[in-house]
């Protein structure tokens, strides 16, 4: 066939399959046979009277709920005026995180708010101010409206939160406060002219103690709330998730009790079709061929990272490491494999050879072993060893670079940036980029790393939480730059630049206007720079000692430290420093607690950061989350692990051989997570539906729609924010 026509197949398919959000109303209003019906594909369950009541219970349960919140407000607003005109008394006391080490860090720049209510519940503001660089606050009040009659027995100390982020008309940021932490005390306590609440220990944005990893303390025992989704975000994922919900429970349900109604086929037939499927019901065989393996290899979900043959510069590579001796099961197969591509007269790289070390059947587990394939060992051969490749780089795609390099990466920026960023601008600036990313993260702990994936891969939850520590001691902000085009048809390379050149000069401006204020504020910058570097894991294998490893460990630790030293960017020579005898993998920021404008090598290194974090949590997350569904929307054709089977053939038979497939229930929990990573996607840029996105990151955005359109790529559906 004429590869015009193919590429019209293909693009009528990607535009067929394309995720649509609707974000108004529930997801089959207004009209049940709306475009959502089709979307959701051909599940009966969608048209079930169940589905449609839950769905309009839950449209009711909104609106009830929008409407009770209005009410509230109206009725009990919270006057930002002060009450009061002599300052004759005053409330202190300190913030600081909590801790178990007798020396606290204290809270700096966070908002305090002193408050009384009426015995009709009317609120009266009476001081409010900020903690200073001891975490020390002091509020001046009005003794007398503080005690009167009219107000409540009890007053309220609140400790308040920058929440989010809005824009006014004139582009200038602003901040959304909402409470964090509460306290109340009688007012029958003012008795002389200060109160003092003395030390108040606070898990404000906290690290875990439990992991190396730095993540975000989320449990609480006295009350207090961290920042939680945007109630819109919530609504969407609601909204999108339940016909997919119904669908699997519907399949868990049939395969415990009447497995002979259900097959692969029907679980497939009763999700979305997805690209590979309607390509092939267009032009059967393509999706499995060489030209699509390798163009999905470049421009699809795994994006791969294309190493130039050192020996041989027409050959280029792409590795991925399987087991590497983590923690794992034993029911999928999970070699290391390395690809070797040739480039077609189109720019399509088309792979020539596979490699794989490790195990391929249940018969011979030498984890050693090796192996060579090419289309000349027949088709049957090639086609096999090409879905094993395929499903390879999808576990390290979705766990080395979707979940380590976006989620768990953004995450230690996020931590960061929400402990530190009171005054300075630069809270304006990050946090619509770094916020729900803890939330997701400890969403995906449950779901995926302790549920699918030790379900469905080779993985387990230990093996994953190592290998995250691994892979994350490879990302570091300073050495990182976009990946290289290597090819007329490498579109996600020159989408990656062409998203960084916007960010960049959003960064860029952004400092030209905030400058001053930036470098007034720098004290918040070195505690952030601090705070990185302090929790940041050790720089991969600098902790182990390689001598002492067997050969075979060694070589392999080596060979993928080269390749992810180029894959992530990431320069080992760069200075970074020691914590505790371990070599921290971010480098600093700056080592200086104030600064002049003549400090430039300090303010582009932030500059730097600033870019590399929003670049991660924006255009490199949404890349890979997007393309799941295409990639793995269709389990025969790729899938989280084959499982070995009994036979000595093992991973290396047919499609059609269903004993080397996931099981049907690892089958339904792939497809419905493929759907619910990619479908429940909310905070797009452009749409900007919590209007925290900076109006000069979406005009320089919209500038390039062309260029992007050009290389099929839709600014529309790049999020501000890894949140899913
Ligand atoms: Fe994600």
């Amino acid at each position: 066939m004429e590869s015009t026509s193919v590429k019209q197949i293909i693009d009528e398919c990607k535009k067929k399959t394309r995720i649509q959000y609707t974000n108004k109303g529930g997801f089959f209003s207004p009209k049940l046979k709306s475009i959502n019906h089709l979307e959701v594909g051909y599940s009966k369950i969608i048209s079930n009277p169940l589905t449609i009541f839950l769905e309009r219970l839950y449209v009711v349960y909104k609106n009830l709920r929008n409407w009770f919140n209005s009410v509230k407000e109206r009725w009990f607003p919270r006057n930002p005026e002060i009450v009061g005109t002599v300052k004759d008394a005053y409330l202190t006391g300190v913030i600081s995180f909590k801790e178990k080490s007798d020396v606290r860090t204290p809270i700096v720049h966070m908002k305090v708010v002193f408050w009384a209510r009426t015995k009709l519940f009317q609120w009266r503001k009476l001081a409010e101010g900020y903690t200073d660089h001891e975490g020390v606050f002091n509020l001046p009040f009005d003794l007398r409206a503080a005690v009167k009659w009219a107000n409540r027995k009890n007053l309220i100390f609140e400790v308040e939160e920058i929440d989010s982020i809005y824009f006014d008309k004139n582009k200038v940021g602003h901040h959304n406060y909402s409470v964090f932490h509460k306290q109340t005390f009688p007012k029958s306590d003012l008795i002389g002219m200060g109160y003092n609440l003395r030390e108040i220990q606070l898990d404000y944005w906290n690290y875990r103690t439990d992991t190396i990893i730095p993540r975000t303390l989320l449990k609480f025992d006295n009350g207090d709330t961290i920042q939680s989704y945007t109630q819109g975000r919530k609504d969407a994922l609601i909204e999108q998730i339940i016909p997919i919900e119904l669908t699997k429970l519907k399949h868990l349900l049939l395969i415990k009790e009447d497995s002979d109604k259900i097959s692969h086929a029907s679980i497939q037939a009763d999700y979305p079709i997805n690209l590979t499927q309607c390509i092939e019901k267009e032009l059967p065989g393509y999706t499995r061929g060489d030209e699509w393996f390798g163009e999905r290899m470049m421009n699809g979900m795994n994006c791969g990272a294309f190493m130039q043959d050192p020996e041989n510069p027409d050959v280029y590579m792409i590795k991925y490491f399987g087991l590497c001796n983590y923690d794992h099961n034993h029911e999928f197969a999970l070699p290391d494999v390395t690809i070797y591509f040739n480039f077609n007269n189109k720019g399509i790289p088309i792979p020539f050879k596979i490699k794989t070390v490790g195990a391929l059947n249940a018969i011979n587990k030498d984890q050693w072993q090796q192996r060579e394939f090419t289309p000349a060992d027949g088709e049957m051969l090639w086609l096999a060893v090409k879905r094993l490749a395929r499903s390879v780089g999808n576990v390290c795609t979705e766990v080395d670079e979707h979940f380590v390099g976006t989620h768990l990466n953004v995450e230690q920026y996020a931590i960061a940036t929400f402990r530190n960023f009171k005054h300075s601008p630069l809270s304006i600036l990050l946090m619509p980029h770094m916020r729900e990313v803890s939330l997701i993260n400890e969403g995906a702990d449950k779901l995926i790393i302790k549920g699918f994936l030790p379900e469905g891969t080779a993985l387990n939850a230990k093996g994953l939480v190592k290998r995250a520590k691994d892979l994350l001691g490879m990302f570091d902000w300073k050495s990182w730059r976009p990946m290289k085009s290597i090819s007329e048809d490498h579109r996600y390379a020159q989408a990656e630049n062409i998203f960084f050149e916007v960010v960049e000069n959003y960064v860029n401006t952004f400092f030209e206007q905030n400058l001053k204020g930036i470098i007034s504020h720098w004290d918040e910058v070195y505690r952030f720079s601090q705070d990185l570097v302090n929790h940041s894991v050790p720089v991969f294998l600098s902790d182990v000692d390689l001598d002492a490893l067997p050969t075979n460990e060694r070589n392999q630790a080596l060979e993928r430290l080269a390749y992810y030293k180029f894959q992530y960017g990431f320069d080992e020579t760069v200075t970074r420093e020691k914590r505790n005898n371990q070599l921290k993998v971010v480098s600093p920021i700056t080592h200086k607690t104030s600064i002049s404008a003549e400090d430039t090598e300090d303010i582009n290194n932030l500059k730097r950061a600033c870019k590399y974090a929003i670049m991660q949590a924006t255009f490199m997350h949404t890349w890979i989350n997007e393309h799941q569904y295409d990639d793995l929307g269709e389990v025969l054709y790729s899938c989280g692990g084959l499982r070995f089977g009994d036979k000595e053939s093992g991973v290396l038979v047919p499609e059609s051989d269903l004993s080397i497939a996931p099981n049907l229930t690892v089958t339904t929990q792939q497809l419905w997570f493929a759907n619910f990573l990619s479908r429940t996607e909310y905070g797009f840029i452009t749409k900007n539906e919590d209007g925290d996105v900076n109006p000069i990151f979406t005009e320089l955005l919209e500038s390039k729609r062309a260029d992007f359109d050009k290389i099929g790529v839709s600014i529309d559906d790049i999020e501000s924010r890894t949140n899913i």
